[in-house]
């Protein structure tokens, strides 16, 4: 990654004006309704002015979470390094205003210590991690998915020393399913510690985090992030017209593939594309009220390819309130799928 000369960064004043910042469980910390992440468009083959932009207009917008992990890239490792480049650049005035998260869980380095749940594994990843990013600590450190392998004293037992450290100031779980959240939760809360989040998938095309896993965050009290609110860019407009050039499924057939846009889903987009429309809105931006309407989700957490998505993300708030009659029809859409 080479890097440009930049414009120093001012940040907007009115950056408090509108985000809603909702408590994360029963805990002491607020997150932006809408978060950003920087699994995409933060490697190797994304400009670093672009990035910048992103991140800039981000906050600009109130987003004050920013969402990282060991493996984010291309290459692995790459995600963080560039944001230690704009941490550097841009962010150290800022660092109490931000939470920056990151995680540990799938295969980072060759070896048997590189992957997985073991204490080895995420202490020594999270401090790559903070070296990678010019941190001291992270806000939030994940365990990014459960292993049955491990016992679970072992990864929640380093999560726990990993915040006494004071590398991270909060615990959380990602891609956990009930039985092992409920698990994670309780040995977390054994040794005296709150779990703070869990971060799922949900979106309007896999609502199954609603099959048990958000009443039981609910009754612990443990927030709800939802990862991918946007389908990876399939609950948008971006695709209604074709598959463009710039987009994920043109660009990254890793996570989604020029085939996965098929008549089938174009039927539901538009139908769901016509609901957002009568609402005055863009179909990303009804996702993200969509994802949002139950309390229990914290935050929404997207991705973002451009500053003007983003811009275009943070103006679902102007209007987050669905009525009985459209979640019906949005249901009825979703059946029908
Ligand atoms: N914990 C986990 O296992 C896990 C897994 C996946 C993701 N995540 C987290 O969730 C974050 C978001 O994931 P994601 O990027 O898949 O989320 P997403 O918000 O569902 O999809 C983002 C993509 O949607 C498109 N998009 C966004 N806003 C748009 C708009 N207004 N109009 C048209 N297209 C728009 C862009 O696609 P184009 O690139 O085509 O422009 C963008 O890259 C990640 O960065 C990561 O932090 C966590």
């Amino acid at each position: 990654m080479s890097y440009q000369q930049y414009m120093p960064y001012t940040p907007a004043d009115s950056r408090y004006n509108k985000m809603p910042y909702r408590r994360c469980g029963r805990s002491g910390l607020k997150l932006p309704a809408i978060s950003l992440g920087l699994w995409h468009n933060f490697g190797d083959i994304t400009p670093f002015g672009v990035q910048q932009k992103i991140l800039r207009t981000a906050f600009d917008s109130g987003i004050t979470h920013f969402d990282l992990a060991n493996n984010y890239g291309p290459p692995a490792g790459e995600a963080e390094r560039n944001f230690g480049e704009h941490m550097r650049r841009d962010w150290r005035p800022y660092r109490d205003e931000l939470i920056i998260s990151t995680k540990a869980g799938f295969g980072m380095w060759k070896g048997p210590y590189g992957n997985d749940g073991s204490r080895k594994y995420l202490i020594a990843s999270l401090d790559q991690s903070l070296k990678r990013m010019n941190l001291e600590y992270v806000d939030i450190f994940y365990h990014h998915r459960p292993d049955d392998n491990t016992p679970i004293e072992e990864t929640m037992g380093a999560l726990y020393d990993i915040v006494k450290s004071g590398k991270a100031l909060y615990a959380g779980i990602s891609n956990y399913n009930p039985d092992q959240a409920k698990r994670a939760i309780n040995c977390l809360k054994d040794m005296g510690m709150h779990m703070l989040i869990h971060q799922p998938n949900y979106n309007m095309f896999n609502r199954s985090i609603e099959q048990g896993l958000t009443e039981l965050l609910s009754e612990e009290g443990v927030g709800i992030i939802a990862f991918a609110p946007l389908a990876g860019g399939r609950l948008t407009g971006r695709y209604l017209n074709g598959i463009p050039e710039d987009s994920r499924a043109a660009h990254d057939p890793r996570f989604l593939r020029p085939s996965d846009i098929d008549e089938k889903l174009l039927a539901t987009v538009r139908a769901l594309n016509a609901v957002a429309e009568r609402r005055g809105q863009t179909l990303a931006q009804l996702a993200l009220v969509w994802a949002l309407r139950d309390p229990a989700v914290t935050s929404a957490l997207i991705g973002a390819s451009k500053p003007e998505q983003v811009a275009e993300n943070v103006r679902a708030l102007d209007n987050m309130s669905l009525s009985e009659e459209e979640l019906g029809e949005i249901d009825t859409i979703l059946a029908n799928r």
